[in-house]
Order: C-alpha cells, then structure tokens, then sequence
C-alpha cells in the first residue's frame, strides 16, 4: 500500500498538525500532508505547514456562522482533490462540515475531539468533563458524520482527572494524548486499513 495523502483542516493553533508533520519528517507516519486548509487568516496551523514546506491555503467562508455553506465547502472539497487528497484530518477545524465534503470523502474524514465520546460533545468537551466530575476523561478520533462528534470510534485515550484540576491543566494533559493517537490512528489506517460495521470499526491485519 502506499503511503496516504492527507488534508488536514484546522481554525487554531495547530499542534496537532504539528504532531503530524513531525512524525511524518521522523519517518514514524505512514503518510504525507499534502495540504492544509484554513478557515482564518491568523491560524497558526497554516504558519506551521508553510514553515514546512507543505502547501497551506486559507478558505475564508466569510461568515460566521458553524456550519460553511455550500459554495464554500465545494471549494474547500476542490483544493482536497486538486491535491490528490485521499484522507481528510480535522484537527481544530472549527467549521460543522456537510454532506458536499462528507460524500467526496465518504468514510474518510476524521476529527480528534478532546473527550471520550460519546461524553461530552461539542465546544468545551474539558469543561464539560470538570463540571460533571468525571475522574477520567481522554480523547476519541473517529470517522465524520453528518451529526457532530457522533461517527465511528475509531481509537480512544484515557486520561485521569487530578484533583484540583483546571480547564488548562487538563487540557494540556488531554493534549498530550490527542497527539500520540492522532499519529499512531492515520498510521494505523495507511498500514493496515478497517472495515466499518454499522458503528464498529474492525482493523485488518498487518500485512506480513
Ligand atoms: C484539540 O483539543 C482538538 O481535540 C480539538 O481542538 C483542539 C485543537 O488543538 N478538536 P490544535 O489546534 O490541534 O492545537
């Protein structure tokens, strides 16, 4: 199999980009980023592929409203494919995507969230966690699907809740994992590859 072409779509600071870029200089990612998308102009994230040499392109929808219209998800989808981009990472895009990137990327789109779902979805999944008084909480990378942060599980990373705990200490902690599965999930999907079953992914075997 050969090593997948990523488009990895992000609002923010990017780190998680970064762990990818990283792993995939350190030859520990079997796959490429070959494109990154923004939504803003002043997201670090397009800083960090450019510095990288990776092609990096700001798609404002110029509103500001979660979810990007029609027009605006046909050209984000555009760049994906002039690019050959097979896998699509959304880390830290925080735009609500629809059915016109979701059908060209069918079962291939997939977001890393800040909790383990099905708990606390949405904005503010380490809040959310401290208010309910969770004692462990972690981060879920799973497939994209119309309804948010609800699609197929794909790997999932606990991290404990510590006494006196804030929204930024646990954040970093959680953060820390988000990397780790980010990396070792695209890896495991360009190695190995799954079979989705309703809800339940299956992992194939390694090749020998
Ligand atoms: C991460 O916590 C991710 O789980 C969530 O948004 C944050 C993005 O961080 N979806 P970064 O931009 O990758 O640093």
């Amino acid at each position: 199999m050969a090593p997948i072409q990523l488009g990895v779509l992000a609002s923010g600071r990017g780190s998680n980009l970064g762990a990818l870029l990283e792993a995939e200089a350190a030859g520990t990612l079997y796959a490429h980023v070959a494109l990154v998308l923004s939504d803003r102009p002043e997201a670090a994230a397009l800083r960090r592929a450019r510095d990288r040499g990776v092609a990096a392109r700001l798609i404002d929808p110029e509103s500001r409203r979660a979810r990007l219209a029609p027009e605006v998800e046909a050209r984000y989808v555009e760049a994906l494919q002039a690019h050959q981009v097979d896998w699509v990472v959304l880390a830290g895009f925080f735009r609500i995507v629809g059915s016109i990137l979701l059908n060209a990327y069918a079962d291939r789109v997939l977001n890393i969230h800040p909790s383990l779902l099905p708990s606390f979805p949405g904005l503010d999944a380490q809040g959310q966690a401290l208010a309910h008084g969770v004692r462990i909480s972690g981060c879920t990378v799973h497939l994209v699907e119309a309804a948010v942060d609800a699609g197929p599980i794909l790997a999932q990373a606990a991290v404990p809740v510590e006494d006196g705990d804030s929204v930024e200490s646990l954040s970093e902690r959680i953060l820390v994992q988000e990397h780790r599965l980010l990396v070792e999930t695209v890896d495991r999907i360009a190695r190995r590859g799954f079979i989705r079953d309703g809800r339940r992914v299956r992992w194939n075997r390694e090749p020998a």
